[in-house]
């Protein structure tokens, strides 16, 4: 029994030890990882060709645009469209066929290939990154809660969180659930949002977006499914959102794709058809597909 007792204590921290090894090397993975992002260059906060004006006013258009990320895979193959200032257009199509990737180009995340990308008539390529970063906001498809309070989750990285505006937002969107929170604008979110359904998460990034009175406004909208009445609440603030603003919405949902002046179906990078919801409707094509699958699974639902 004893030498049993023994050999016990003895291996116990041998145990510790490698388990402490294997600790070790997940830290190092992780700091590979930090380190890689640490190391990235920063980027220009002026290009070279800035004119030294910005526009005033915010249409988009997009010239025979062509992007590739990895040479020689191109995503976008020649896409040509253009949002007036204060107008709306969807994106709608299968996934991968490249509508993020359209958005991304408005604030300039990624470098194109050939053709321009305009700005209230300015090509973004001579655009300050920060002119551009302050005019498009992105609700994302998935969006990210920082472990904080809600106030600070919606006035990001705002030292001095103006709460009055906050408080009038909430109310503006209808965010009855806030009501129900303990500590109201003040309750703790965990990161990741783990305490909030998807669906007051995606009320939380539209309430952030308005904080900072973008200009344009990108929406990738989230696919998950959503009970009637949450969606009743998200369309009209996604309604209430796109006042006054241009618009770029990547819809899955119909009720959402109705409120926009114009779609884009998207299809391996080109696009494929484009008009109101009546004309591609009856143009019969492939957003009519799309249309009445989706109806059918809603009926379904
Ligand atoms: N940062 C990136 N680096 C490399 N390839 C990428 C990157 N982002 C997207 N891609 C590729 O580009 C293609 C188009 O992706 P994109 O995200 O634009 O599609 P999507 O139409 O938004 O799809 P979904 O409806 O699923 O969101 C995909 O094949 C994807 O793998
Ligand atoms: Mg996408």
């Amino acid at each position: 029994m004893t030498f049993t007792f023994y050999t016990q204590i003895f291996f116990q921290p041998v145990q510790e030890v490698a388990e402490q090894f294997d600790t070790i090397q997940q830290a190092m993975a992780s700091a590979e990882k930090i380190f890689h992002i640490v190391d990235e260059p920063q980027e220009e906060y002026v290009p070279e060709t800035f004119a030294g004006v910005v526009p005033h006013e915010f249409s988009i258009e997009f010239q025979d645009v062509h992007l590739s990320y990895t040479p020689g895979q191109e995503i976008l193959k020649g896409i040509s469209f253009n949002v007036e200032q204060g107008g709306s257009v969807a994106l709608v199509g299968a996934t991968g066929a490249g509508k993020t990737s359209i958005t991304g180009l408005v604030p300039r995340f990624y470098g194109i290939d050939s053709g321009r990308v305009l700005l209230g008539g300015v090509d973004v390529a001579t655009l300050p990154a920060e002119f551009l970063r302050q005019s498009v906001a992105f609700v994302m498809q998935d969006v990210f809660i920082f472990s904080g309070t809600v106030l600070h989750n919606i006035a990001l990285f705002d030292e001095h969180p103006d709460e009055q505006k906050v408080a009038e937002i909430v109310d503006y969107l209808g965010m009855g659930f806030m009501k129900g929170l303990e500590g109201g604008l003040h309750h703790h979110l965990y990161e990741r949002g783990n305490n909030l359904s998807s669906g007051e998460r995606q009320l939380i990034s539209f309430a952030r977006a308005l904080y900072f009175d973008p200009k344009v406004l990108i929406l990738d909208e989230a696919t998950s499914d959503i009970d009637t009445e949450s969606e009743a609440v998200i369309q009209a603030a996604i309604r209430k959102i796109l006042t006054g603003r241009t618009s770029i919405i990547v819809a899955h949902r119909l009720s959402t794709i109705r409120t926009v002046d114009r779609i884009l179906v998207v299809q391996k990078g080109q696009i494929s058809e484009s008009g109101t919801h009546e004309e591609l409707v009856a143009k019969g094509g492939i957003y009519k597909n799309l249309y009445e699958l989706q109806s059918l699974s809603e009926e379904e639902a």
